[in-house]
């Protein structure tokens, strides 16, 4: 099973950025303990960050007929990207997007717009690095499945 962590601006941040609500591990600290539950399951995990829209859509575009799943957080480009919400659409590999804060529940209404969640396969938010984690415990019970 391969799979490919992405994440978009500002995670690069994480740690720094608003602690009380995104936690206080880094994304280093993040995608180790992913690799970790990863190496346990005997998946292929790779990582990518990226600030830039054109980078990240590039990257999804890369990654066609390449893995089995991609585990997403879009950051705030969850709420303004057509363009991503193509690129998703345009590869072969489910996409399961995550977010760390409960984005339903966060006060600011800008928020409240999805657009790149539409074209995932579903959407993990609100348990901090665990969204992550659970996003790679559904590929394991999918797999286990098929
Ligand atoms: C986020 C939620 C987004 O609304 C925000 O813009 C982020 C982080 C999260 O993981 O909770 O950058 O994607």
């Amino acid at each position: 099973m391969k799979i490919a962590v992405i994440n978009g601006p500002n995670l690069n941040m994480l740690g720094i950025r608003e602690p009380e609500i995104y936690g206080k591990l880094t994304l280093e600290d993040i995608n180790k303990k992913i690799s970790e539950l990863c190496v346990k399951y005997g998946f292929s995990a790779q990582f990518y960050q990226s600030n830039i829209e054109g980078e990240l859509i590039n990257y999804i575009h890369s990654l066609n007929k390449k893995i089995n799943y991609a585990v997403f957080n879009p950051g705030a480009y969850t709420h303004t990207s057509a363009a991503l919400y193509d690129a998703i659409k345009s590869v072969d590999y489910p996409v399961i997007e995550i977010h760390l804060s409960n984005i339903h529940s966060r006060k600011e209404s800008f928020r409240q717009k999805l657009l790149t969640t539409g074209a995932c396969l579903g959407q993990i938010s609100g348990f901090g690095y665990n969204s992550y984690l659970a996003a790679i415990e559904i590929i394991r019970l999918r797999s286990a499945n098929e």
